[in-house]
């Protein structure tokens, strides 16, 4: 009996401790805007800034054969099928890239066309990127090479992929045969896209492949995915120094729902912990959730940002699970679900910062398939953004994402990203007015 008492009191104690930690460290409610009073034109970016999109090949060129295409048929979602078709057109989708007046366009390489079955490699679809690289380059267009998007060919998911670092050497492999015959015109390379999306989406809530439900297993994978990026980064950082390797970061910003909460406040610390500084640790510490990845240390020659949001952490989180976003009053909801917050922009910027590398807007969008939203978003978070660049961040790049509508992933063709939409049947790309203004934008600078 008084065992147990004194359990539920210490336990309590603790609880309150670390509301109480975690309440003073933090302000609440998070920073807010009155964007009626902001001036969205008084934005300036230095000499050489650069000015992009961002797709991934699965999302856009279509008719892939890969992990995805696999979970696509066992699980019943929308197929990707031909998606926007690019690989038979990205010659003319490289031409909106020069008519929005692009200077950077980041884009994926998928290892599954290089090497369909393993150890046969395919070099004429090499050839084919290495093509879409010279028409880049002789578009005065610098190209950003994600060499892994969440997709990898199907015989090495079948050997556990990702979550056996037995597994990893076959991806440098790829990696460094991709990097040896590009790096004379590629010099900036992200390594893997957002790697704690894709290990909780495919490893904790199962909507990506390979559809696991398993903790320790994601834990694991967030290792492992240190672990290649560092084990390419070592391996091909001394055979090419003038090339720029990094990571492009999903950091997703967590903030406690209700002010009173013991729960939320916890919660949402837990939450960034996860989400964002455990990766943040491992990079910079080369330890991961207790464990040592010494590959990983100092392998950053910039890091990737990805910023689409923050979420409101409280008990009914578990609503997060069907993509169900609580937000603030004065928030508006995207048509992903998840509000429009420009000013986490800067939040997730100074959370990056003390890796001491240059940053990369990679990723940063809107689902808004009648483009209600996007010009005002888009403007927002520029402004956002030109302010943390006055105050001294050393931010090179914004790549909106997206060109176009593309497949999105678990969500299918429902949820339209592009500065152009496109019509899925004809193929016709037709540019929204978010995306004029996005052209005017650029080609003031
Ligand atoms: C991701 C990916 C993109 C998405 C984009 C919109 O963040 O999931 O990098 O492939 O399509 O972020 O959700």
């Amino acid at each position: 009996m008084w065992v147990r008492l004194f359990v539920v009191a210490f336990g309590l104690f603790v609880i309150f401790k670390i509301t109480l930690i975690t309440y003073r460290r933090r302000r609440y409610p998070e920073p807010h805007e009155d964007w009626s009073a902001v001036n969205l034109d008084d934005v300036s970016f230095p000499e050489g800034f650069h000015w992009g999109t961002a797709t991934a090949a699965h999302q856009v060129e279509g008719h892939q054969a890969n992990n995805w295409t696999v979970h696509e048929a066992a699980k019943g979602l929308e197929a990707s099928g031909a998606a926007c078709d690019h690989w038979n057109r990205w010659k003319d989708d490289f031409q909106l890239l020069s008519d929005l007046g692009m200077t950077s366009y980041r884009f994926s390489i998928e290892w599954s066309r290089l090497e369909p079955t393993e150890g046969a490699w395919d070099e004429a679809a090499l050839a084919v990127y290495a093509e879409m690289v010279d028409d880049l380059v002789g578009r005065g267009i610098r190209p950003v090479v994600t060499l892994h998007h969440f997709t990898h060919p199907d015989w090495w998911e079948a050997k556990g992929g990702f979550a056996d670092r037995a597994n990893i050497p076959a991806f440098a492999a790829y990696c460094e045969r991709v990097v040896d015959t590009l790096a004379d015109r590629v010099k900036t390379w992200v390594t893997v896209n957002e790697p704690t999306v894709f290990s909780t989406m495919g490893y904790t809530l199962g909507m990506f492949p390979p559809g696991r439900r398993s903790i320790p297993t994601t834990l694991r994978v967030m290792r492992n995915l240190l672990f290649a990026h560092g084990t390419v980064y070592k391996a091909l950082k001394p055979k090419h120094p003038e090339l720029q390797f990094g990571v492009a970061k999903n950091v997703t910003l967590f903030d406690p729902k209700n002010r009173w909460s013991p729960i939320d406040w916890p919660l949402a610390r837990l939450m960034e912990w996860f989400w964002n500084g455990a990766w943040r640790s491992g990079m910079q510490n080369g330890r991961m959730f207790f464990k040592d990845i010494p590959e990983a240390k100092g392998t950053l020659d910039f890091v990737g940002l990805n910023y689409y949001t923050h979420v409101l952490v409280g008990p009914a989180s578990v609503s997060l699970l069907k993509m169900k976003f609580p937000k603030r009053r004065q928030e508006v909801a995207t048509e992903f679900g998840y509000p429009m917050y420009a000013e986490g922009l800067r939040r997730a910027i100074e959370f990056l910062a003390p890796l001491n590398v240059p940053i990369e807007i990679t990723e940063n969008g809107v689902a808004d398939a009648e483009d209600t939203l996007r010009t005002e978003h888009l403007r927002r978070h520029l402004w956002v953004l030109s302010n943390a660049v006055k105050d001294g961040h050393d931010v090179r790049s914004y790549h909106h994402w997206s060109l176009m509508d593309n497949f999105e992933w678990a969500e299918g063709y429902s949820m339209r990203f592009g500065l152009h939409r496109v019509d899925f049947e004809s193929q016709e790309r037709t540019l929204r007015p978010s995306g004029e203004v996005y052209k005017a934008i650029v080609g003031r600078r």
